[in-house]
């Protein structure tokens, strides 16, 4: 006998951004064409953005766990699109980095979510011109308006950076989209207990890295590039379930 209860169910059941971004996976491969890119634009992410990397240097010089020696190797993310003034920014998000470790180094809320926090309390900008393939392939499935940063996440060969937590307030959900320009064999993204991301050249995926300790490790002799894309996923929620449902 069909209850009321099933009848209400099986008419108002339906699947939720929420459900599949809370869902506790580490990542999800998403159901869209990668970015291809000539050699001249791989070069040029290769290349330090300075304004934005040395953010990161200055920070991180000073982030190293007690009997770590290197705690941070070669690692870089040249800015695509952020914030549009680099004091202005520093200034905005200095108190956002206030807590300690129990070691009592300083932990760096991750980029992405400062982004989104800050988005729309300042001047975000594209650092490359229009017709830059990775403005023109971010802006085939999001406006401008729905994105908070984009960089480059470049791995140089036989770097790594060791198992970590990236500190972030609010929830800990599927959140940026990781492209993989880049593959070379020998790269790995390892998430504890769940294994390494299954990741081809051309991948595109959504990952959460909040909840479980992660790491990355290039064995190869090649630069791993990806595009890490932070930004306002309800705009691509039909995207997602799509994603999900061809799981
Ligand atoms: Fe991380």
């Amino acid at each position: 006998m069909i209850t009321k209860l099933l009848n209400d169910a099986s008419r108002e059941n339906s699947l939720q951004l929420n459900s599949i971004l809370s869902s506790g996976i580490p990542w999800l491969k998403l159901d869209l064409e990668g970015p291809k890119f000539r050699s001249e634009i791989l070069n040029d992410a290769i290349k330090v953005n300075r304004d934005w990397q040395k953010i990161y240097d200055d920070q991180r010089e000073s982030w190293r766990h007690p009997g770590d020696k290197i705690y941070y190797y070669p690692w870089n993310g040249p800015l695509l699109f952020g914030p549009k003034n680099r004091d202005e920014w520093l200034a905005t998000i200095s108190s956002d980095n206030n807590k300690t470790d129990e070691n009592g180094s300083p932990m760096f809320v991750d980029e992405d979510y400062l982004c989104k926090k800050h988005r729309h309390a300042m001047d975000f900008t594209w650092y490359v011109d229009n017709d830059h393939p990775v403005r023109k392939w971010a802006n085939s499935f999001l406006d401008d308006d729905a994105i908070n940063i984009v960089s480059y996440y470049v791995l140089g060969p036989q770097a790594y950076y060791q198992p970590h937590y990236d500190v972030s307030p609010g929830n800990k959900w599927l959140s940026k989209i990781y492209a993989a320009v880049t593959w070379p064999d020998g790269s790995e993204f390892g998430f504890l207990d769940w294994g390494n991301m299954p990741v081809q050249e051309g991948d595109v995926f959504l990952i959460n890295h909040y909840q479980d300790p992660h790491w990355v490790v290039n064995h190869s002799a090649q630069y791993r590039i990806v595009i890490n894309i932070g930004c306002d996923l309800t705009k691509i929620q039909d995207l997602i379930k799509r994603s999900f449902l061809r799981r």
